[in-house]
């Protein structure tokens, strides 16, 4: 892309893109939502700026929206990773509570606790200098009360210094998203397939088809009225996902969600084609890391059963 919205390793940190629009109206904001920064003057453009890292911040991703340009976001749990995805460009990481099944072995993200999500947080915010950090609201950290939403983000942006939440849920969770954002909470919501709503939706199953259409995008509405940042739908076919996008002026995430969305999402183990098993239709491997940790290792035993390995270049 020629000019993107998303600002590059070279624009400046904490500052809007000189000529962006201003964020979509309906969102709420005590002073507006110009694009302005912080010092009141408008980012210098991609050439001729300080060479200070870039951060990606919400409003970039609302501009790329505008701008009919897409994002990438990969889930990230450790600090290499977020090192080396951020590296690599992409623009927003996800803690997601799918490290329940993806790092700590669980069959299902139920399990996970506020406090693991912390811990994971706080390492992915350590490796990564310019993505949007995201984490998820795990399973319990949310569900009773807007307090309780806001006491759990609280210690995710505090403890994990992630910059913005993800929640599961639809419009029932509107009242709790507003209050969060008025808060200080930045909230992308989670729609569609809800991984932590598996055992009351039954299973693994694409959400949204047909007659249900509408009470998705109305849940997406309900939910962006209410201050929601970004919309993430998941397991939704791709003419549900796209009436979805069409309906809010904010930017949507897609997993198993067609090619209309603003960003795709991807949990890392499967795009890097680290983990076994029957992969979902919507995942597509661009490596095979688990065939090279795999040869790696065997290398490396070998070499120590014959000796070969600590050489003396190895040794003090
Ligand atoms: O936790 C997670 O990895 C997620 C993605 C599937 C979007 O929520």
């Amino acid at each position: 892309m020629a000019s993107s919205s998303i600002p590059d390793s070279s624009a400046p940190a904490h500052n809007a893109v000189s000529g962006e629009p201003a964020l979509a109206p309906e969102l709420p904001g005590p002073y507006g939502n110009g694009a302005a920064s912080a010092t009141g003057t408008a980012a210098p453009g991609p050439s001729g700026v300080p060479a200070k890292a870039a951060k990606v911040r919400t409003h970039h991703l609302q501009a790329a929206k505008r701008a009919g340009e897409k994002f990438a976001m990969l889930t990230a749990y450790d600090q290499y990773t977020a090192q080396i995805f951020d590296e690599a460009g992409i623009e927003v990481l996800l803690v997601g509570d799918s490290a329940s099944n993806n790092v700590l072995g669980n069959e299902t993200s139920l399990p996970i606790t506020l406090d693991e999500m912390i811990i994971f947080s706080r390492a992915v915010t350590a490796g990564a200098k310019r993505a949007l950090v995201v984490a998820d609201l795990p399973f319990g950290s949310y569900e009773q009360s807007p307090q309780q939403a806001i006491a759990s983000s609280v210690r995710l942006m505090k403890e994990g210094l992630v910059h913005a939440v993800k929640m599961e849920g639809g419009a029932y969770y509107a009242p709790t998203v507003r209050a969060m954002t008025q808060a200080g909470i930045p909230v992308m919501a989670h729609i569609g397939f809800t991984p932590q709503a598996e055992h009351v939706l039954g299973g693994y199953r694409v959400q949204g088809r047909g007659e249900f259409a509408q009470a998705m995008i109305d849940d997406a509405v309900a939910l962006v009225d209410a201050g929601a940042f970004c919309v993430l739908m998941e397991m939704v076919p791709a003419e549900t996902a796209a009436a979805v996008d069409a309906a809010v002026a904010v930017p949507t995430v897609g997993i198993g969600a067609g090619n209309s969305t603003t960003g795709q999402v991807l949990v890392w183990q499967d795009m890097a084609g680290l983990r076994t098993g029957k992969m979902a239709k919507f995942v597509k491997q661009y490596a095979q890391m688990r065939t090279i940790l795999a040869d790696a290792a065997r290398e490396y035993a070998d070499e120590v059963r014959s000796g070969v390995f600590p050489g003396p270049e190895h040794t003090f």
